[in-house]
């Protein structure tokens, strides 16, 4: 890598990225009650089809793992064909698409996904969820995972990976991050399991791992991803030692020789101007390269760039690409950026959606 500009290509794996400006993936709840995303989620990501890469909104791979309402699925056909068309609209207009493949574990309600929601353990969240009559419930006691429970979620994110493909993304991203269910594996705060999916960082990172074999061998190795956000306490999260697990679990996902590692920074203790320490210890277990994320602008991307050892393919850009879907010309040009508007994040239609326009 010679030149470090965020406007340079670069490439992840077998995808090729025409500059290093990432879409983060942002759950915006446009799709119908079975999961199919509206006609209005193409324009979307077709209106931001000049960023490098758009990873996409988590997408369920079962009805078990769609515990919010309202968010699009990749397990049956009807959801395959609707992707098939978003996706063919980036392609058209340039961009490359990577489908976020998640299972949201305890972060769910029963009335969404048909059954008792599953996690690592019998740990209940705090707070409240939105139960399919949109009102607000307190979260349910999930059932922990038992052997067989595991191999159809493993299965699961197989077929959606396959899905995906033949749908025409450029990869997948597995979603170990931000409290879903391998999250909930991975950290302690959620996981008191003595069996051999528990107690250890090795133990807790098995399932991730699972499911990485799985959608490498469906996906290929070279577009698969994986996303881990190793302080966020979002969906009551929390690790006895993030330093310890995090760097364990990125060591074993070396042997993957993925296309990416996904790294979400936020809730790191020590805000620093550029990549985190632990980031940069991951980087280096990885071995591949990495993306990185969360309240990064020009000036910090810069310097995660210049990060040898972090070893940065592309800066992840989230809330900015909300209302600037022309954000790698505004960064490129430093034209002011358009406020997002945090009332139509999550679900609606067009309004808070496609109606940012671009910079004159
Ligand atoms: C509306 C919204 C939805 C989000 N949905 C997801 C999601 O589906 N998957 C995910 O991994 N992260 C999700 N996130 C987190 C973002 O990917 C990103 O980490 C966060 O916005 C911080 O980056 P930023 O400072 O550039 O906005 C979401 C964030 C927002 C604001």
């Amino acid at each position: 890598m010679s030149d470090v500009s965020l406007f340079e290509p670069d490439s992840v794996g077998d995808i090729s990225l025409c500059n290093r400006v990432v879409m983060a993936p942002m759950t915006r709840n446009r799709a119908d009650a079975q999961g199919v995303p509206l006609p209005c989620v193409a324009t979307y990501y077709t209106q931001r089809a000049t960023a490098g890469l758009i990873i996409s909104e988590a997408v369920a791979v079962c009805r078990q793992g769609s515990g919010y309402s309202l968010i699009p699925g990749i397990w049956t056909d009807a959801q395959e064909a609707a992707w098939k068309k978003v996706i063919a609209a980036v392609h058209q207009a340039g961009g490359k698409f990577v489908l976020q493949l998640m299972h949201t574990g305890r972060i769910a309600h029963s009335s969404l996904t048909g059954e008792t929601p599953v996690s690592a353990s019998a740990i209940v969240p705090e707070g409240t969820v939105m139960a399919a009559d949109f009102s607000w419930q307190p979260f349910e006691t999930p059932v922990a995972l038992d052997e067989a429970g595991i191999g159809a979620v493993v299965e699961a994110f197989a077929r959606a990976s396959a899905r995906a493909i033949r749908a025409g993304a450029d990869g997948v991203e597995i979603h170990g991050a931000n409290g879903y269910l391998p999250d909930q594996f991975l950290r302690t705060g959620s996981n008191i399991r003595s069996d051999g999916w528990g107690g250890s960082p090795a133990g807790r990172s098995r399932l991730l791992l699972e499911i990485t074999r799985a959608v490498s061998e469906a996906a290929g190795a070279a577009r698969t991803g994986v996303r881990l956000s190793p302080w966020n306490p979002f969906n009551g999260m929390s690790d006895r030692n993030p330093g310890i697990t995090f760097r364990d679990t990125a060591e074993r996902l070396a042997r993957f020789r993925l296309a990416y590692l996904h790294i979400n920074e936020a809730g790191a203790p020590n805000p620093a101007p550029g990549p985190q320490q632990l980031t940069r210890d991951m980087a280096r277990v990885f071995g591949g390269r990495v993306l990185i994320n969360a309240g990064y602008d020009a000036e910090r991307a810069r310097l995660a760039l210049e990060d040898r050892v972090a070893n940065v393919a592309g800066v992840v850009f989230g809330v900015p690409f909300i209302a600037n879907p022309d954000l790698v010309r505004r960064l490129k040009e430093d034209i002011p950026l358009a406020a997002a508007d945090p009332a139509t994040f999550y679900g609606g239609g067009e309004k808070g959606y496609t109606d940012y326009p671009a910079a004159p």
